[in-house]
């Protein structure tokens, strides 16, 4: 299956993938999250991927958006990894894996520093990622799981980059951060 860039008319195939991937209320809500980044940041900044299907539809889709890290000597850019998300009948084909490895080279290229994510450990740990906090990091939320709270250090990441990951406000405004009590 074909990896590449999004297309201005991928968008709302993209909207359908997270709707139901992630399912329900929450999969509509993803689903405004990618539209608020997208409209909220500049082509340059973010890295969005879609594995497209024979039809030329996407089926899956990653979003790599820039954050700041509150470094005690300066704030630094580095990005979000969020969604990912791969429809039902396309899974347990590496889909998943091959849009992070991909959209991960090209952050790499492109001298971002660090990549923070949220999410579980088994599936991200195979990319690089580890525990954030062990590394020096806090997390913008602490209704986010320690374990879910996850780097990886690029090769443009230097030992002074430490501190507070902040969101960018489209995360916040969909109340996307962490976890609420239900
Ligand atoms: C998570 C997801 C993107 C994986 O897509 P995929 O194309 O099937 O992924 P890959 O084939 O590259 O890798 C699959 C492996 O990832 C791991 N994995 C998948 N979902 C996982 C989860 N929720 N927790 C831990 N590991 C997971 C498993 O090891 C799986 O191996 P298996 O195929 O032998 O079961 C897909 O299941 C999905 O869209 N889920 C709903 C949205 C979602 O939860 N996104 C991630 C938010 S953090």
């Amino acid at each position: 299956m074909e990896i590449r860039a999004e297309r201005a008319e991928d968008a709302a195939a993209i909207g359908d993938v997270h709707r139901v991937a992630f399912g329900g209320r929450h999969g509509v809500v993803v689903a405004t999250l990618v539209d608020d980044l997208r409209a909220s940041t500049d082509e340059s900044e973010r890295v969005s991927l879609v594995a497209v299907a024979d039809n030329e539809r996407p089926v899956g889709h990653v979003l790599f958006t820039p954050c700041l890290l509150d470094a005690p000597s300066r704030l630094v850019t580095v990005q979000v990894l969020s969604p990912v998300a791969v429809l039902p009948p396309f899974r347990h084909g590496g889909l998943a894996t091959s849009l992070m490895r991909r959209g991960l080279e090209s952050l790499a290229q492109c001298e971002v520093p660090a990549v923070f994510l949220e999410g579980p450990p088994g599936f991200y740990s195979r990319f690089g990622f580890v525990p954030a906090a062990e590394c020096g990091f806090r997390k913008p939320s602490l209704r986010i799981p320690d374990e879910a709270f996850q780097v990886l250090r690029l090769p443009r990441y230097e030992p002074w980059m430490t501190g507070t990951l902040v969101y960018s406000d489209a995360f916040w405004r969909n109340d996307v951060v962490g976890l609420r009590d239900v």
